[in-house]
């Protein structure tokens, strides 16, 4: 069996397309705002957000990137969410990750308004997908993840999904979000014992443990579907988390690196920055008034 390759980009181009659309016709004089706050030069983090001013920018949603020094403390931190939170011409606040070791992120990440919080990573809206309250705004990458999953038609009901990672930003939320969705989940990540022969049981693997390569093919059920969430680089080149080249041979469908997961967490990002911009001005011209109306 050869994989089909899920084409992520293609399917993020659609999602942006609608968006874009919607905003047109919306065509307020208000745009949805995003505030992305960065702290530090993290190398990596400046591409990510870079990439998500781009694809806003590309749709009609402006996206205000606040750079702020490393060496910023806490409690200035915590401000400059306050004033994020008060300012009706704001609508998402994401601050990225990761954020420097004098900070803590829990306590960042609380502050965020949870009307405004479209990353999905306050606890509070970690707590409404735990409950799977339909209110709660899910993170990105798993919220992309399962719109890959969708768009392989396979119903989703009884499958056993088998998670690589426990991070707060992917592999929990993931988990909940596919439990939510009916599947039997199991979360392995790096003390787990025997995970190759748990995942020879797996109808679907998400692969988001940060190591180059690490899924092999005979650790994969034949017709298994493959999500590779990681971006390593190898000898100057990305990679996932899994050896495409020889999974491709054995799966139903697999996810490409670069080209899957990571075009779908910006589609994401925006669709629920559109969502709570939807839900604070409760426009008439909104498809709906329900915070789902992204999805007709
Ligand atoms: N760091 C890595 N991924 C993400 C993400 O999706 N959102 C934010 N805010 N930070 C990240």
């Amino acid at each position: 069996m050869t994989a089909h390759i899920i084409d992520g980009k293609s399917i993020a181009k659609q999602i942006r397309d609608n968006l874009k659309s919607k905003i047109g016709i919306n065509n307020s004089a208000i745009s949805p705002t995003l505030a992305v706050i960065l702290v530090g030069d993290n190398e990596a983090s400046q591409i990510y957000v870079r990439n998500k001013k781009k694809a806003a920018d590309e749709i009609g949603i402006n996206c205000q990137i606040l750079e702020l020094s490393s060496s910023i403390g806490e409690n200035a931190l915590l401000e400059v969410i306050e004033q994020l939170n008060t300012d009706e011409n704001i609508h998402g606040i994401i601050v990225q990750l990761p954020l420097p070791k004098h900070i803590d992120a829990l306590k960042i990440l609380s502050k965020i308004n949870p009307l405004k919080d479209v990353d999905g990573f306050s606890p509070y809206n970690a707590g409404l997908l735990s409950y799977n309250d339909q209110k709660a705004f899910i993170s990105a990458t798993p919220k992309g993840i399962l719109e890959l999953l969708k768009s392989t038609g396979t119903e989703l009901t009884g499958k056993h999904a088998v998670i690589i990672g426990r991070s707060n930003i992917v592999g929990k939320p993931v988990s909940m979000l596919l439990l939510n969705n009916d599947c039997t989940v199991t979360i392995t990540h790096s003390k787990t014992k025997e995970i190759a022969s748990i995942l020879r049981t797996a109808d679907i693997v998400i692969a988001a443990c940060g190591q180059a390569k690490l899924v092999k093919s005979d650790w994969i059920k034949e017709g298994a579907i493959i999500i590779d969430v990681g971006i390593n680089r190898e000898d100057g080149k990305l990679c996932g988390d899994v050896d495409f080249e020889n999974v491709k041979e054995k799966a139903a469908y697999i996810t490409p690196v670069p080209g899957g997961v990571g075009p779908m967490t910006i589609a994401m990002l925006l669709s629920n920055t559109y969502e709570a911009f939807c839900l604070q001005k409760n426009q008439k011209q909104c498809c709906c008034k329900d915070k789902k109306c992204h999805s007709h």
